[in-house]
């Protein structure tokens, strides 16, 4: 818990974590496509139709349903009628409350996530001993974009992302090479 109150710093304006607006570039996406191929219907539950997330899966051939919070889409009160499986990047300040969601709405999922201190958590040590879970790990470390207007990624953030996934990858851990070159 102290690790995640170090993380997460929160210094909220508005209803919004500063620390929780960062972009997902597109090689960190491109790796995750092979493993969605049975999910027609996908829900990114914090984006807006500038995140890659939604570009990348619309561009694979899923139908997608965005959501997020500025558009008046909370996460935690609201679920589309059919969907497949949940994909994103969800704000980290709320891992534990996502998490638990996720498990709960017990459809598959993919969250890239931040892996420093995700084992160091009573409540993440429960919602994982009890529930079915997987993770894909990087060779490389993701950078993130501040806005979607960015060339390049270039928040470098001091921590390796992993997806923690529920029943979509075959094994229950997946190794993964991302290409820095693409965007
Ligand atoms: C780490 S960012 C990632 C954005 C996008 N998924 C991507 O990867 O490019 C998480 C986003 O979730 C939004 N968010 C925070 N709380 C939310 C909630 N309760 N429901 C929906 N979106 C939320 C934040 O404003 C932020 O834009």
């Amino acid at each position: 818990m102290k690790l995640d109150l170090i993380t997460n710093k929160r210094n909220i304006e508005k209803n919004m974590n500063p620390n929780d607006e960062f972009y997902t570039p597109i090689y960190a996406i491109k790796p995750l496509l092979k493993y969605l191929d049975n999910y027609k219907t996908i829900w990114c539950p914090f984006d807006n139709e500038d995140s890659y997330f939604v570009k990348e899966l619309e561009k694979a051939g899923h139908k997608v349903i965005y959501t997020h919070i500025l558009n008046g889409e909370d996460f935690f009160e609201i679920e589309p009628d059919n969907y497949d499986c949940i994909v994103s990047n969800p704000p980290y300040s709320l891992k534990n409350e996502v998490l638990n969601r996720l498990f709960k709405l017990n459809k598959p999922f993919a969250m890239l996530m931040g892996v420093v201190g995700i084992f160091e958590s009573k409540t993440r040590f429960d919602l994982f001993k009890n529930n079915n879970f997987e993770i894909m790990y990087f060779n490389k470390r993701i950078s993130y974009f501040r806005n979607y207007e960015e060339e390049k990624p270039m928040l470098n953030p001091p921590f390796s992302s992993v997806y923690i996934t529920h029943n979509v990858l075959p094994k229950q851990i997946i190794f993964e090479e991302i290409e820095k070159s693409d965007k």
